[in-house]
């Protein structure tokens, strides 16, 4: 285990994602972690992350001084350095000129953080303070034009400092630097791997559980399919799954879902079919959050009447990853922002968790779901609202309007597929603007509905940019919605980002 200790810089869950992909386990916890928790956790290293502040700030983050006297291996990066360097005795100032971006480093001594490592390469660095006198028994190992101190260490208290970002791509050798200090320095050995988490994860839960019951709410999305199907493998029949298909899903997605998992993985599934049920509710609303709240209400309300069906349940899955752990505050730790599947699950149930991803990234997810043997279209399959087609279609929903957004949606997916373009965009769908316009198809003027095609680039769809999609692949897409999808006769392309807009239309 490598504790990374967050002192609050933007880079921090891309060096916790580092760190794994050596194959060492590693948890990001808040600076303030006290010396008796660190002894539990029994780290073979400490990370620190750089973070916005300056040591000398009245509102720096500190950590117990005592931590370096522990005689565990210790990295500072950025602010992370800084800190070790004040606290150790060094000097640290503010730079005249801020040093921001690719910078060329300069190793000038042995070192078993850089074995390995050519003498001349590029770092990235992104700070206004610096060290500028490293503390006794420090040797200093590298250096820019503006930084006398890019790199110190202490070999025999194990304590290493370097002033650029080993983490970020734009450091040539950052992952190299990284592998030395968790194989060399700490002596990690890097037998952590999925296949091991798996294993780890089916035991622990089915201690857990023993042979009381659980429930899960599957959406038929990343988390929460390979979270079921884990689960899956270590309480068998003691799960039942229940899957909502509120009618307002893509085309054929509720019969792929039934089939995945009632059939080939033979879970205990439970189908409600309620399309009649959120269409008649939906009847007449066209106001986007109106439509956004009934369907998250009656959601809850259907799940909750069949999980009462079922008799006492002890435990509910969740598929909640470590992000949305992290970022609830690794410093206020306590505070984890509850994962809401589809539309939200009823508050007022009693059940306990069964979290098995809490300390999983998405891309580790997927590598479960691979190795659990789920298939491609699961595991890498693109976001999908929890209200599903009700965003997409604007304004009052008909069933002629899902149906004629479902086939154009099925055209929109199959072409990009075909394009191998699936893994690269990160979500592409069409949508039922709901205008209608004039047009003319052989010899005789149309009247009918217009579709949008979407498709973005994003690493979070909190920001996104509209994705560069060829032409062909969009002329194809255009001719074959126009051809088979009755009653469209016009297709646009939506070249927004996200901001000014969202991702949905609605
Ligand atoms: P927007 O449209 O807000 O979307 O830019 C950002 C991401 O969130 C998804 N999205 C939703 N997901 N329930 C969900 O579970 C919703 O009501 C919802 N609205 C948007 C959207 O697909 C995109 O990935």
């Amino acid at each position: 285990l490598i504790l990374v200790l967050d002192f609050g810089g933007q880079y921090n869950q891309l060096i916790a994602r580092r760190v794994r992909e050596f194959n060492v386990f590693c948890e990001v916890v808040s600076y303030k972690i006290s010396v008796d928790e660190i002894k539990q956790k029994n780290p073979q290293g400490i990370i620190f992350t750089g973070g916005p502040s300056s040591v000398y700030g009245e509102k720096a983050p500190k950590c117990d001084e005592e931590i370096f006297k522990m005689g565990i291996p210790i990295l500072g990066i950025c602010y992370g350095g800084q800190l070790m360097a004040e606290s150790l005795g060094g000097k640290v100032n503010r730079a005249k000129n801020r040093e921001y971006g690719k910078t060329a480093l300069n190793i000038n001594e042995d070192s078993l953080l850089f074995k390995d490592i050519p003498q001349d390469s590029i770092c990235w660095m992104s700070h206004t303070d610096f060290i500028e006198k490293a503390p006794e028994g420090f040797v200093i190992t590298a250096s820019t034009e503006d930084c006398p101190v890019a790199a110190m260490e202490n070999v025999a208290d194990k304590h290493y400092a370097v002033q650029f970002h080993p983490e970020v791509e734009h450091t040539e050798n950052g992952k190299a630097m990284l592998k030395n200090f968790l194989y060399e320095v700490c002596g990690c050995e890097g037998t952590w791997t999925m296949k091991n988490y798996i294993e780890e994860e089916v035991e622990a839960i089915r201690q857990q559980v023993g042979d009381k019951k659980v429930l899960c709410a599957l959406s038929g999305g990343v988390d929460s399919s390979v979270a079921a199907v884990l689960v899956h493998q270590a309480v068998g029949e003691n799960l039942t799954c229940i899957f909502v298909d509120h009618g307002l899903l893509r085309k054929d997605e509720g019969d792929w879902v039934e089939e995945i998992f009632k059939n080939k993985f033979k879970m205990n599934f439970i189908r409600v079919n309620a399309k009649d049920r959120f269409l008649g509710k939906l009847t007449g609303i066209d106001d986007p959050e109106k439509k956004r709240k009934i369907i998250g209400e009656e959601f809850i309300r259907l799940f909750e009447e069949e999980a009462n069906k079922l008799g006492e349940i002890d435990y509910l899955v969740q598929g909640t990853l470590y992000p949305d752990i992290i970022e609830s505050g690794t410093d206020t730790a306590a505070v984890i922002k509850s994962h809401h599947n589809v539309g939200g699950l009823p508050e007022d149930m009693k059940f306990e968790l069964i979290e098995p991803f809490k300390y999983l990234f998405k891309d580790e997810v997927r590598e479960v779901g691979t190795e659990l043997g789920l298939p491609e279209e699961i595991v890498w399959r693109q976001p999908f609202p929890g209200p599903g087609l009700a965003v997409r279609v604007l304004g009052e929903i008909t069933e002629e309007k899902l149906h004629i957004v479902r086939e154009a949606d099925a055209i929109v997916r199959e072409e990009i597929k075909k394009a191998n373009l699936d893994r690269e965009i990160w979500q592409y769908f069409a949508v039922l603007p709901n205008i209608k316009s004039v047009g003319v198809m052989g010899d005789e003027r149309t009247y009918a509905h217009t579709i949008g095609i979407r498709a973005i680039t994003s690493s979070d769809a909190m920001t996104a940019d509209w994705a560069r999609i060829p032409f062909e692949v969009l002329e194809r897409m255009s001719r074959r919605i126009v051809n088979e999808v009755d009653n469209v006769n016009r297709i646009v392309y939506d070249i927004t980002s996200k901001p000014p807009s969202t991702v949905e239309w609605e």
